[in-house]
């Protein structure tokens, strides 16, 4: 296959920036060979041009290409409800996204919900996302075969609960395994698809039906973990009735196995330090999820303990918790955040903002040597940010003279109107419509 060049200024972080100097690696006029969907060479444009004259050349002058987001806690069946205000986490759950998520019983729907789902994160630029599922088998079919026809990368799994929720959405520890087993056969390791085991939180997961997630993580070594861990104090106190012989929140998992290196735990806002040492040592990530736990007044992601204690951090936009599938929003939320923090403030860079919003994410979902940024060998998943004609952004990149500048610009004006094109392994997956004006839509 004749390999592309693509001819861009890009910008990427292949190292920590929390951990090491100099994480934002930029290339003014670049290139990158692209070939079999992967990245073969990059470098100076002149130089690639000249070193492979007869590679077609695709002009994405004008903007910056990013590495493709990767959003790590997203719920798909809740994408019809996003901007439900005014009520913490149970409240919301009992009146907004439950209901809602009962409705996925009908496949037809949840196909429709699914196709919405997956073309929001498309527009916004991610190209992998770990995706909190849906109760029903059925509605995770629907899901897989459009995620297929979407060409997003996705990790995803059957939610699975046996209390507290509503009936509709229960289960039982040997249906959900037994759904599980044939969903991650069915699906895990197709095309870009990749399974993860997901009850919903221990508040509505007895230790039944954790060990039956347990079993699965053990038959399927390969296959991802996903959970909510400490986002709201009503829902710690609950858990702690209900788990009355486990140390904390984090134990009701670790005690049932489920803790290891592709254990991704979403929000983790009041994690104490025992738990966060915990985590630590088994290699489990945080999802942190600033617009959620703004929305839901969940409270302020403790960043500085976390890192303080080795645990790996990435961003997820938690929708419809959280407001929108923007990772540049959720990424400027997280500086704001930080801002607010009385003491431990992290001062989040614009080479964090990115880090956090592709990087990290590859290492939370152990994809880290295939995606998150553009070294040689890693796919071709993309974002080209191109500002509208006339649009603010527009008028604001003109003015920056620096690349963090440009980045800084990118993260406090960039919306979905501003993402031109997308990529995931050489393949385009999103192209944005033009009015007969050239106006961006
Ligand atoms: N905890 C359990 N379920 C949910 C959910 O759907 N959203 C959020 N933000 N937290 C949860
Ligand atoms: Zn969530």
């Amino acid at each position: 296959m004749t390999p592309m060049l693509y001819r861009a200024t890009f910008m990427h972080t292949p190292l920590d920036p929390f951990r090491e100097a100099d994480a934002l690696h930029v290339q003014e006029d670049g290139g990158l060979l692209i070939g079999g969907g992967v990245i073969r060479s990059s470098g100076d444009f002149a130089a690639l041009h000249a070193a492979h004259p007869d590679a077609p050349v695709t002009d994405l002058r004008g903007g910056v290409l990013l590495p493709g987001f990767i959003d790590t806690h997203v719920h798909y069946p809740q994408v019809r409800i996003i901007g439900g205000l005014g009520m913490p986490l149970l409240d919301w759950l009992d009146r907004c996204a439950l209901p809602e998520e009962a409705r996925l019983a009908d496949a037809t729907y949840a196909r429709a919900v699914a196709r919405e789902f997956l073309g929001g994160l498309a527009r916004n630029g991610t190209t992998t996302a770990l995706v909190f599922g849906s109760h029903f088998a059925g509605a995770m079919d629907e899901f897989f075969d459009e995620a297929a026809t979407s060409g997003l990368r996705t990790v995803a799994g059957q939610v699975v609960s046996d209390r507290m929720l509503r009936g509709e959405l229960h289960t039982t520890p040997e249906r959900a395994y037994a759904e599980g087993k044939a969903l991650i056969e069915r699906w895990h390791g197709q095309g870009r698809a990749r399974y993860a085991v997901t009850p919903r939180f221990s508040l509505s997961a007895s230790e039944g039906m954790l060990d039956a997630c347990a079993a699965l993580m053990r038959e399927f070594p390969d296959v991802h973990f996903t959970s909510h861990l400490n986002e709201n104090r009503a829902e710690i106190q609950t858990v702690r009735g209900l788990f009355p012989d486990a140390r904390d929140y984090l134990d009701t998992y670790d005690r049932a196995g489920l803790l290891g290196r592709r254990s991704v735990f979403a929000h983790s806002v009041h994690t104490t330090d025992r738990e966060l040492h915990v985590m630590a040592a088994h290699h489990c990530s945080a999802a942190h999820c600033p617009c959620s736990n703004s929305s839901l007044g969940s409270g302020l992601f403790p960043l500085g303990r976390h890192l303080a204690a080795g645990v790996h951090v990435a961003l997820g936009t938690d929708v419809g918790g959280g407001t929108g599938f923007s990772m540049l929003k959720e990424g400027l939320q997280a500086y704001f955040m930080q801002q607010l923090q009385a003491g431990d403030r992290v001062a989040l860079t614009p080479a964090h903002l990115l880090y956090l919003c592709t990087r990290a994410g590859a290492q939370a979902l152990d994809l880290q040597d295939h995606i998150g940024d553009f070294g040689v060998g890693k796919a071709f998943d993309a974002v080209w940010l191109r500002p509208g004609a006339g649009s603010t952004l527009e008028a604001v990149l003109q003015h920056a003279d620096s690349a963090p500048g440009t980045l800084a610009a990118l993260y406090a004006n960039g919306t979905q109107a501003d993402v031109a094109r997308v990529w995931v392994g050489g393949d385009p997956v999103y192209d944005r419509p033009h009015t007969p004006s050239g106006t961006a839509v």
